[in-house]
């Protein structure tokens, strides 16, 4: 883990209400793993508010790397009020991000709301090391969607909507439909209550896709000190920050 100061080059709408930004920070985009996290303070001195806020990782390219985030709170907003050239201390990477096959596979990929950030740096990843890619997001409505140009031109992506202005209509879980047996390993982040729905669905599928997922929990330290981020799983009690993010869906759910 390292501790720095990130320049900050640009802030772009993603969708409604969520923005991408990209910063300069050697330090910070340095042997980053897919699904790991960098931990932000969000405020000038670091006293309001006064706990760095957790993004994952949505890009890296060489010494410069992007978050994805909604707007929920003060932090989320502060950050993207700031202007370009602003100077934002940070640590990071953080946590266990998602291990890709050796082999080249099928990989699928789910996000649903914000949680689709990470999967863009996995995707980009698993296209340069051969695997085949199906990135499916599930949204709100159509103005809550990442643009298919974010991906690389490999993948194919497959969008779900609640209220059914684009793709599917209903949840992402409820339109895995031939993804589902297509893939040879998935990979998901999201709310808990669509980790449930995807342990419902693919608990009988007799695949053995052993799936992953990236555990979003309150993180006031992100590096095991403060024990705030604990979960219980089928192991026990684990640190989301340090033993996760990623955790096998079925240890969990
Ligand atoms: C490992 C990890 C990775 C994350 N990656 C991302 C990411 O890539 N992009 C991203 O946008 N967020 C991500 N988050 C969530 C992000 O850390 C929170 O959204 C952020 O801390 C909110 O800070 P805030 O100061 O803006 O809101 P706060 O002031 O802390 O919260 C304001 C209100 O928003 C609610 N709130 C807080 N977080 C969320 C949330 N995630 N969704 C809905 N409501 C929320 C709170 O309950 C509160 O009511 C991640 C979290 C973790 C643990
Ligand atoms: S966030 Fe402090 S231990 Fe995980």
């Amino acid at each position: 883990m390292n501790v720095s100061t990130a320049t900050l080059l640009s802030t772009e709408p993603a969708w409604d209400g969520a923005f991408v930004s990209w910063f300069h920070a050697p330090e910070l985009a340095r042997g980053v793993e897919p699904g790991q996290f960098v931990m932000v303070h969000c405020s000038v001195e670091g006293l309001d508010p006064m706990f760095a806020r957790a993004f994952s990782y949505y890009r890296v390219d060489g010494d410069r790397f992007a978050i994805l985030y909604q707007v929920v709170g003060r932090g989320t907003r502060w950050l993207s009020e700031q202007p370009t050239g602003a100077v934002v201390r940070m640590y990071g990477p953080l946590g266990k991000g998602f291990r890709l096959p050796d082999d080249p596979g099928n990989l699928l990929l789910i996000g649903g709301g914000v949680g689709i950030a990470p999967l863009v740096d996995t995707a980009e990843r698993a296209v340069a090391a051969g695997h085949h890619v199906v990135a499916m997001m599930g949204a709100r409505s159509e103005s809550h969607l990442l643009s298919a140009a974010a991906w690389p031109k490999e993948v194919e992506y497959v969008v779900v909507t609640e209220d059914g202005s684009a793709g599917a209509k209903g949840y992402v879980t409820q339109h895995l439909g031939k993804y589902q047996e297509w893939a040879s390993k998935i990979y998901a982040c999201g709310p808990n209550p669509m980790f449930q729905a995807l342990a419902d669905t693919l608990r009988f599928n007799g695949r053995r896709q052993r799936p992953e997922i990236l555990m979003e929990e309150n993180m006031p330290c992100g590096w095991g000190m403060c024990y705030g981020c604990a979960i219980f799983t089928k192991h026990g009690v684990r640190l989301c920050c340090k033993d996760g993010p990623r955790f096998n869906l079925f240890d969990v759910y």
